[in-house]
């Protein structure tokens, strides 16, 4: 649902998506290496894993509206396969989804063992999407 103050906005062009997407993207990259350091216990932030695993799994919960039809037009790294194979773009965001849902029902629990787990769940599923979906890095 769209909040009230941008139903009047007009449609959003296609470098600003981008721009948008890339923020998102960059914010989930920064609380997956925040909670990377409090997964492997190199330092004490134990409390604050629970946000950065909410914060992850918020952006995952709509990662497909990021990229909606026609925001390949800039300086962007999405491939054309976001938008030629649906049905696998579908499939690995709807993975990436469940893989952080798990991490943060694990976080919330305090269990130790199966957050570590699937927390190396969780990266293979950015993984996974980034081999097919995002071009490689020159
Ligand atoms: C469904 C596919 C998909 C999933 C899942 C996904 N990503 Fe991405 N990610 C992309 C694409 C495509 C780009 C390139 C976006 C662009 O340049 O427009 C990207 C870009 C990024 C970037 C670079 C942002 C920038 O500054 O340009 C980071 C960091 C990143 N992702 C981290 C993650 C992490 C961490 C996860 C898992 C928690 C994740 N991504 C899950 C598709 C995905």
């Amino acid at each position: 649902m769209s909040a009230a103050w941008t139903a009047a906005a007009p449609a959003a062009e296609s470098e600003d998506i981008i721009k948008y997407r890339q923020g998102v993207m960059a914010s989930v990259g920064g609380h997956t290496a925040a909670a990377t350091q409090i997964v492997r216990g190199k330092v004490d932030y134990a409390d604050d894993l629970a946000y950065h695993a909410e914060s992850i799994a918020r952006s995952m919960q709509t990662v497909e509206s990021l990229f909606p039809e026609g925001s390949d037009f800039g300086e962007t790294r999405a491939l054309d396969s976001v938008w030629s194979k649906p049905v696998e773009f579908k499939q690995v965001s709807e993975k990436a989804r469940e893989a952080t849902k798990a991490f943060l029902a694990a976080v919330k629990a305090n269990d130790k063992a199966a957050l570590v787990d699937e927390f190396k769940a969780m990266v293979d599923a950015c993984k996974a999407c980034h081999k097919d979906f995002r071009q490689k890095e020159e």
